[in-house]
């Protein structure tokens, strides 16, 4: 029988109808080539969908709870006061089906160039795991005496045990099935309350995988650490805000917001997981066909090898790789090509199935499913 899989699709704002139509045109290609099928429903959420209707798309999210996958493109629009799709949307869905570990791979791929001089590689293989419900992200906070002189603003950061606990036992999984190396990264010296929990669970945590090496670093120092010696970390687990920050540097190790890639998984299986590059919408370079479609390509592999679809995932990341590395730049003008035909070169690859998978014989996107349960 014809595996068959159900995906919701959001292409969003600015860039992100653009690079989620070069990888539905991978999957298209994927489809043909590896026998399976997907069944897909594109639904309109975004600026124009809230400007128009001044609906925020919360109301329709119930029907995405049948989908297998969700795959998404990004959100924000200047049009609209920030926060109001970022929260109301991204923060919203991550909440609302608890995708509680933000996975982003922080992999230097072969051919790639990286700003870092003497970077290799060998040496830049790593796995950020974002906490993705709690932290400073759950919009609680309170202003008073707004738009005076006097003017007071909290912003509240919730950790709670179990929140922590989860996404822990999480990355010792991921870290058993890799180098065996797991950091937390806070700042336990300012942020005292939050900072011990995370080292409490961390070292209860560790208990269950005595063959996981554990590690800190304060988050200040993570961000020499990263591009100086990436070598240093396998998985690095972290929470929500620190872990947006430190993501977005490690993407710019790996070559750029263009190429790098995220999950956001759902780890007790009571709603889909969703997939996206870590990027935003770029309305600075939307429309001109300049931004680079790798992180939304790699997002779709990293959701196929959740769902099962192992040798696709490979695949695809391959294909990707190769095309990254014949560019002469990663973004903007320079690229030498459109990001719709960086779509179609990566597309026929996978479809053509001359994908050079040694170029990333260790595939994590195509793996990163097969995680045993915790213990
Ligand atoms: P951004 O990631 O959209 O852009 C930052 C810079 O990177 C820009 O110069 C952009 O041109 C460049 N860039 C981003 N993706 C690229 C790609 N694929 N290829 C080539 N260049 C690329 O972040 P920014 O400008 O801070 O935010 C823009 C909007 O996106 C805001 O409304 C923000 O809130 C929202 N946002 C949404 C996210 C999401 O949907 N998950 C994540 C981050 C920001
Ligand atoms: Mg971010």
């Amino acid at each position: 029988m014809t595996r068959s899989h159900t995906i919701a699709i959001l292409p969003g704002d600015g860039i992100g109808p653009e690079v989620v139509s070069c990888a539905l045109e991978v999957l298209d290609a994927a489809e043909t080539r590896y026998g399976f099928t997907t069944t897909r429903t594109e639904y309109a959420a975004g600026a124009n969908h809230y400007l128009e209707t001044g609906e925020l798309f919360t109301e329709v999210q119930d029907q995405l709870r049948d989908a297998d996958a969700i795959l998404f493109g990004s959100m924000g629009d200047p049009r609209v006061t920030p926060g109001i799709l970022e929260r109301g949307f991204i923060l919203e869905m991550r909440q609302r089906f608890q995708q509680a570990a933000n996975v982003r791979p922080v992999r230097l791929y072969p051919g790639v160039p990286t700003p870092i001089a003497g970077l290799t590689p060998e040496r830049c293989e790593l796995v950020i795991v974002r906490e993705n419900t709690e932290g400073a992200y759950v919009g609680q906070g309170s202003t008073v005496h707004a738009g005076t002189p006097n003017a007071v603003a909290m912003q509240e950061s919730l950790n709670t045990r179990a929140g922590i606990e989860r996404v822990v036992d999480f990355s010792f999984r991921l870290a058993l099935g890799r180098r065996k190396k797991l950091t937390l990264c806070h700042k336990t010296n300012i942020l005292v309350a939050a900072g011990q929990l995370w080292q409490e669970v961390v070292a209860d945590v560790a208990q269950r995988y005595p063959e996981v090496e554990t590690d800190y670093v304060h988050v200040d120092a993570m961000c020499f650490h990263l591009p100086l010696t990436p070598e240093r970390f396998d998985v690095v687990v972290t929470d929500n805000l620190f872990g947006d920050i430190i993501t977005d540097l490690g993407a710019v190790i790996q070559g750029g917001l263009g190429v790098a890639t995220s999950a956001n998984l759902n780890l007790d299986a009571t709603a889909p997981s969703m997939f996206e590059a870590i990027h935003g919408s770029a309305p600075d370079i939307a429309g001109k066909g300049w931004a680079n479609p790798s992180g939304a390509i790699l997002s779709l592999a990293l959701m196929l090898g959740h769902l099962g679809e192992g040798d696709a995932a490979q695949a695809i990341e391959a294909a990707t790789v190769e095309v990254l590395g014949s560019l002469p730049a990663l973004a903007g003008a320079d690229m030498g090509a459109t990001t719709a035909e960086l779509g179609t070169r990566i597309a026929d690859i996978v479809r053509s199935g001359r994908a050079n998978t040694e170029l990333v014989p260790d595939s994590l996107l195509a793996t990163l499913a097969a995680l045993p349960a915790s213990r």
